[in-house]
């Protein structure tokens, strides 16, 4: 299917299923992140099939260097998967500071600071699929994620405006769009949720890293769509679009 690909956030839970999947597939795949000791143990999983490289992708000119050097080494991806982001929950007045930032350092600007450094790339070689990654909180505002919202829904935006920009070099873009995900990251997620937070979550759907790899890997192969709901959370997103005022009562905090 691909030849090539560079799945940023690559060394760990979504990124790193996959990563997985697209090694089955027979794809050449580079899985990118800041930790050494992560992006390792992600090799010594993944097998011969994949490299690594550390990079944090909140840092522009970093993450164009190797980009550019990984292409000179390997070759250009046909495929270029980011998934590199993190969800740090909590009422806006209690988020700290750091965060506010940091979500939107890596979550948002992280996402566009890849899609710059492999455009030239992709546009000079006139193909390639680029997958974002928002969240089922970038459909729709969930309470105790007001930040992480604006962030997931700034990359569907980015991504939306990408897709027809980037159309007539004939470049593609997808946004994944996953549910609450089993993965080191939202173990980390949880310690932070309000409990509010989590009573309202017990009836929604929680996926495996590795079903939500392989609805993405279901849309690759289609060759159509822009937004990859992995199944269990489709009912969701048309009720997002066609029923808000359903949603809204669903989605609101609760009234002490
Ligand atoms: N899990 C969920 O419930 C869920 C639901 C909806 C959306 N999502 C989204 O899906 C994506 C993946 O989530 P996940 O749960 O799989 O997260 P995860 O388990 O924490 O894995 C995140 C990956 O991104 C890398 N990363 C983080 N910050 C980075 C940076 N600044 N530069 C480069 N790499 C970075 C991490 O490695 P290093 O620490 O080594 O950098 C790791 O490989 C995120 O964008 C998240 O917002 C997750």
């Amino acid at each position: 299917m691909h030849q090539r690909a560079f799945v940023f956030g690559g060394s760990e839970g979504i990124g790193l299923a996959v990563a997985s999947q697209l090694v089955a597939a027979g794809t050449q795949v580079v899985v990118l992140s800041r930790s050494r000791a992560k992006l390792d143990a992600a090799v010594a999983q993944l097998g011969s099939g994949a490299v690594a490289r550390s990079v944090d992708v909140t840092d522009a000119g970093t993450t164009t260097a190797v980009v550019d050097a990984l292409v000179a080494e390997l070759g250009v991806p046909d495929l270029v998967v980011t998934t590199a982001g993190y969800a740090r929950p909590g009422y806006l007045d209690d988020l700290p500071a750091e965060d506010v930032v940091g979500m939107v350092a890596t979550n948002l600007v992280g996402t566009i600071n890849v899609v710059r450094a492999v455009l030239p790339h992709l546009r000079a070689s006139g193909t390639g699929t680029i997958v974002t990654t928002s969240s089922m909180a970038g459909l729709a505002g969930v309470f105790g994620y007001t930040v992480y919202s604006a962030t997931k829904f700034g990359v569907i935006g980015f991504s939306e405006a990408l897709r027809r920009e980037v159309r007539p070099y004939g470049i593609d873009v997808r946004v994944l769009c996953p549910p609450n995900t089993l993965t080191p990251g939202f173990d980390e997620e949880n310690k932070h949720k309000p409990a509010e937070v989590l009573a309202a979550e017990e009836s929604v759907a929680t996926l495996s890293p590795e079903q939500v790899a392989s609805a993405l890997m279901r849309a690759l192969r289609r060759r159509r769509g822009f937004l990859v709901v992995p199944k269990g959370s489709r009912l969701a997103a048309t009720a997002i679009r066609y029923a808000p005022s359903v949603v809204d009562r669903a989605l609101r905090r609760p009234t002490p």
